[in-house]
């Protein structure tokens, strides 16, 4: 479960451009479940998902891991939550890694490299031993259906292929939550759909899964467990679709 107690992230402190992107947000996400958080551009979907991420920080209020702690190598034994808010960067990069996967609206892959190693990019930084990821790259790969294109590079792929390749890279540190953030922006409606698909399927094996949207195709989707609608940097409803 992520608790975010009071979160207010604002940008530009102090300065004549001042903005508050998100305002004071209180809520809990459920664990296993897949949230979508739905909202007009600008109401600070992204930013909100950014610090769950671990990728900023708040300006003020407190946002709490519980039960996934244990994951995280340098938790004290017993402790069962971890208030990332006040953790010093080394270990934020740590959480981040080895708790989240990312997948962005722009799929953020990096032309130039194959296929395999963009899937195979954030675990060089765990430590693991190179080997072992990439069978765990090559086996996303297969499961994506995408393995026959392991050794090519991503711009020659197409845009449902770039997707597959995104969100196994998303998972390659097999991460407890996943964190998508409008996924289905330059999608069709027919891979929009299969995108919801694979998010079923990974709320199957465990993991959460965190959506930042304003396409119905997702936040009308049958399969999503809460919604969390947000205006001004505000969540103005949350709602179990169940
Ligand atoms: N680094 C930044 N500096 C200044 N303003 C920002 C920054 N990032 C986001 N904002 C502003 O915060 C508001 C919320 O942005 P964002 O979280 O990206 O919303 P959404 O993802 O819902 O479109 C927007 O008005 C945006 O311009
Ligand atoms: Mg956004």
């Amino acid at each position: 479960m992520i608790e975010l107690s009071g979160i207010t992230k604002t940008f530009n402190s102090g300065l004549s451009n001042q903005f508050t992107a998100v305002a004071d947000v209180t809520l809990t996400v459920n664990p296993r479940q897949i949230t979508v958080f739905k909202g007009p551009s600008g109401s600070g979907k992204t930013s909100l998902l950014t610090m769950i991420g671990c990728m900023a920080r708040p300006t003020s209020g407190r946002i709490f891991l519980h039960d996934i702690a244990a994951a995280v190598p340098f938790q004290q034994e017993g402790a069962d939550s971890l208030e990332i808010t006040s953790l010093p960067e080394r270990f934020l990069n740590e959480i981040r890694r080895s708790t989240f996967g990312f997948v962005f609206q722009q799929f953020n892959l990096i032309k130039g490299i194959s296929v395999l190693e963009n899937v195979m990019l954030p675990a060089y930084p765990t430590g693991e031993g190179r080997t072992d990821f990439r069978g765990r790259a090559e086996g996303l790969l297969e499961q994506f259906n995408i393995a026959r294109h392991a050794g090519q590079r991503v711009e020659l792929l197409s845009g449902g292929e770039l997707q597959r390749v995104a969100i196994a890279r998303a998972l390659i540190n097999n991460p407890a939550i996943i964190i998508a953030d409008e996924p289905t922006a330059h999608l069709d409606s027919k891979l929009s759909q299969e995108f919801m698909e694979i998010v079923g399927r990974l709320k199957g094996e465990g993991k959460s899964v965190l959506i930042a949207s304003h396409d119905p195709i997702v936040y009308d989707s049958p399969l999503i467990d809460t919604l969390v609608e947000m205006r001004d940097g505000a969540v103005i409803a949350s709602r179990s679709c169940r």
